[in-house]
This record gives C-alpha cells, sequence and structure tokens, in this order.
C-alpha cells in the first residue's frame, strides 16, 4: 500500500457519516482462522483425498451424516480462543465515531460484535448461535454445546442441534439480506475487505451502492478490482490500523 492509498483512505472516512464495510474470511485470517480459498485455506488444505469441504458444509451433509458433519465442524469453523484484529477494533472505533454504520460479513466467527461493532448484518450466521431442530427451536449459545456426543442433541425435545449457519443448499436470511442492502444502499462510503467475492448472493451486495467512493482492499485481486474506485492489495488489518491511527490518535 502507498501513503497516497491511504491518505485517501483516511480522508473518504474522515468525511464519512454513513460508511459501511463488507468483509469475508480474510479479515479473520490475522486472528488466526484460515480463510477459505487462498493457498493455506480450509479449501486447499483439505481438497487432497476426502470429501469436498464444499460437502461438509452442506445441509445434506448435515442431515445424512451428522457426525461427519460436527465433527467437521468443530475442528474447522469453531475458535473459541480467537481474539478480534484491528480490522475488527478498527471498524467498531470507527463506528464508534459515528463515520460508519454497518458491518456486513460473510463471516460466521462473531469477531465483530466481540470487538466491539453493534450493527452487524452476519449474512451467513454465526457459529456462537446454535438451535433445535425441535418444534420449538430452542436455542443456545457456542458454550451451551457439550463436546459430547458429538452430534449434540437438545435437553428439551431431544432433536438435533444444528449451528446458525446458512450451509451450502440453503437460503439467506431474508431479513438480514434487506438490512444489508439497506445500508450499502445508502452508504457514502463502501469499504470491501478479504474477500474473495467468489460467492453469491453475498458479493452481489456491491451493485447496490450508489457512491463513488468504493474501496477494495484484499491481499490478491479479485473480480470487482476493475468496478472499485480505489483498490489496495494489502492486508486489510494493517490498512484498517494505519488509517485509524491517523483518524484517532
Ligand atoms: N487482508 C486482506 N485480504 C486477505 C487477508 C488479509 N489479512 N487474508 C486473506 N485475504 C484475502 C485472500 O487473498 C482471499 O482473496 O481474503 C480473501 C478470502 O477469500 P475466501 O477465502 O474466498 O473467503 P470469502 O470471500 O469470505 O468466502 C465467501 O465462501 O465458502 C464460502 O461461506 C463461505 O463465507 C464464505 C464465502
Amino acid at each position: 500500500m502507498t501513503h497516497t492509498q491511504i491518505d485517501t483512505l483516511t480522508s473518504w472516512l474522515d468525511e464519512a457519516r454513513s460508511a459501511v464495510f463488507f468483509g469475508g474470511a480474510g479479515v479473520s485470517t490475522a486472528s488466526g482462522i484460515p480463510d477459505f480459498r487462498s493457498a493455506a485455506g480450509l479449501y486447499a488444505s483439505q481438497g487432497r483425498g476426502g470429501r469436498s469441504p464444499e460437502y461438509m458444509l452442506s445441509h445434506e451433509c448435515l442431515m445424512n451424516e451428522p457426525a461427519e458433519f460436527f465433527t467437521f465442524h468443530r475442528q474447522n469453523l469453531v475458535h473459541p480462543d480467537a481474539q478480534p484484529n484491528r480490522a475488527h477494533t478498527g471498524l467498531a472505533e470507527l463506528e464508534r465515531q459515528a463515520r460508519m454504520t454497518a458491518v456486513v460479513t460473510q463471516n460466521i466467527d462473531g469477531l465483530h460484535q466481540k470487538a466491539g461493532s453493534q450493527v452487524v448484518h452476519e449474512l451467513h450466521g454465526s457459529v456462537q448461535r446454535y438451535y433445535c431442530l425441535g418444534r420449538g427451536h430452542h436455542q443456545f449459545t457456542l458454550e451451551q454445546i457439550p463436546d459430547s456426543p458429538v452430534v449434540p442433541i437438545c435437553p428439551d425435545c431431544g432433536a438435533m442441534i444444528r449451528p446458525d449457519v446458512v450451509l451450502y443448499g440453503e437460503m439467506l436470511d431474508d431479513d438480514v439480506v434487506d438490512a444489508a442492502v439497506t445500508a450499502v444502499r445508502q452508504a457514502d462510503v463502501l469499504l470491501v475487505g478479504g474477500t474473495s467475492l467468489n460467492v453469491y448472493p453475498a458479493a452481489g451486495l456491491l451493485h447496490y451502492y450508489r457512491g463513488d467512493r468504493l474501496a477494495l482492499v484484499n491481499l490478491t485481486e479479485t473480480p470487482m478490482d476493475y468496478q472499485a474506485d480505489l483498490v489496495i492489495h494489502s492486508p486489510i488489518d494493517e490498512v484498517i490500523g494505519q488509517v485509524c491511527d491517523r483518524l484517532f490518535v
């Protein structure tokens, strides 16, 4: 990243009153959580042998092979010790300073809330929340889910408990999508970071942005780089950290 790029992003966010952040797994790699499609990502590490990670993260796998699903889920998607990094804390500060109105994330790790962000639209749900498949849809936190049996069972009704995560083959929650679209539509600055922008409908959110201050911060090129008003191929945690150091010293 160049000083000019950081200067531009800093001035945009200093003038912003309704900035929105849209992010993905690259926001949490600095917290020790692998992303999906990078060389060191989950899909690369699991690609050799075994079933595809997309299958292991699917509704079909949950229903047909729950023990395999939960073993994969616990090993690869639950990171109880992960802590927010400077991207998460910087975004929470931008909200506190009334520059940013919302975070829209594809991540399910809950680190934005842990960092203090109040308005977080979780397009793909969260591993911090679980519910049972019984009629009552009893709800549980991650801490309430025992390590065994492998497939957690509801103590109230005996039905299987599942994570409140959008699995492959499932639809996104309409209310969450509507809230995210509204936030992006009203954004004066749209900061996109740590996402390959490969997965729809999430990636399609960018098309609702109507301003001329679309900043894309990603380690690698994305299919939307050509649409951005500012492209920075650097770590999102470092970029947000530098911007916040300038804005809020
Ligand atoms: N700073 C900036 N970019 C980073 C960083 C970082 N510190 N670390 C990784 N990246 C980039 C990678 O180069 C990659 O382009 O973040 C991007 C992460 O892309 P993916 O692994 O595809 O993750 P994401 O875009 O969130 O995937 C979307 O796909 O599998 C589904 O449901 C899953 O929510 C996920 C969705």
